[in-house]
């Protein structure tokens, strides 16, 4: 076993604040240092390599950088989370885009509103990492987690876990089913062929610098229909930046 540094060097740490930057749009700061030293030191240690060996295996295997991406990005998320917004969303929306949509809860709350409504739209649900797709795809959730789930949407369209899965709920065909799961890069990957009524895109731009925010943003606008609704989080805000669309509420935008 190697005798790792409990720390990157200087320029250790900003080699891969770079490659972070370059590779999925987060801009880390220095108050991130210690996060960063955290979530590296547990892939160096696995992996038995120092930082710099670690930082070449990167680069040349993209394998291990899905791997460090995953290591290094921030999954927060939860049930209706910030869910004023979906009163936006009507019955005879058909198709959504939930951009960020980490370990799934976001997409499922919104898949959940909808068919309360009477809708039935497809939702395409994208994140740029791997575990959290997988765990998105699962559906399976601590029992803690549905606290802010509405009693009714709760009952209808998540069922508890029994036997080994007791503790855990699971969301019910009928929500997956409307759910398609699929890695997405907000930076780089190509857009997806059709067009979007509603465009979720919350809580990630709050890591990305305001040049990677327009290119984000100009992006998803290319694939918002007319008249759309652009959906960002409650600490976000497009004030300030260049994009193409109407503000209608705190979190809230339009396409024209
Ligand atoms: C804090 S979570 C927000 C999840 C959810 N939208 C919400 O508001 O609860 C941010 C998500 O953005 C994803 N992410 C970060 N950079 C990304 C990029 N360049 N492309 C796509 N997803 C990215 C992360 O993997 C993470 O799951």
């Amino acid at each position: 076993m190697t005798n790792l540094p409990e720390q990157l060097s200087n320029r250790q740490f900003e080699k891969y604040c770079a490659l972070v930057y370059q590779e999925c749009g987060i801009k880390l700061n220095e108050e991130k240092r210690s996060l960063l030293n955290a979530r590296i030191a547990k892939r160096l240690r696995l992996l038995d390599v120092s930082p710099g060996r670690y930082y070449d295996m990167i680069l040349a295997d993209p394998h291990e950088c899905a791997c460090f991406i995953d290591a290094v990005s921030t999954n927060h998320t939860y049930f209706f989370r910030e869910s004023a917004s979906f009163k936006y969303i009507s019955a005879d929306c058909t198709a959504i885009w939930c951009a960020a949509c980490s370990s799934g809860e976001e997409p499922y709350s919104l898949a959940a509103h909808c068919l309360s409504l009477g809708g039935a739209p497809a939702i395409l649900a994208t994140d740029i990492s791997g575990n959290c797709l997988e765990k998105a795809r699962m559906g399976i959730y601590p029992g803690q987690s549905v606290q802010n789930i509405p009693e009714a949407l709760l009952k209808r369209y998540f069922q508890k876990g029994i036997n080994r899965w007791t503790g855990t709920i699971r969301v019910k065909a009928e929500l997956r089913q409307r759910i398609i799961f699929r890695k997405f890069n907000l930076l780089k990957d190509p857009l997806p062929d059709q067009g979007f009524d509603v465009i979720f895109c919350r809580n990630v731009m709050i890591y990305f610098d305001t040049p990677t925010k327009e290119r984000v943003v100009a992006r998803l606008g290319r694939v918002l229909n007319s008249g759309g609704y652009f959906m960002i989080g409650g600490a976000e805000s497009l004030s300030g930046l260049k994009h193409p669309f109407t503000y209608i509420a705190p979190s809230v935008y339009r396409k024209p």
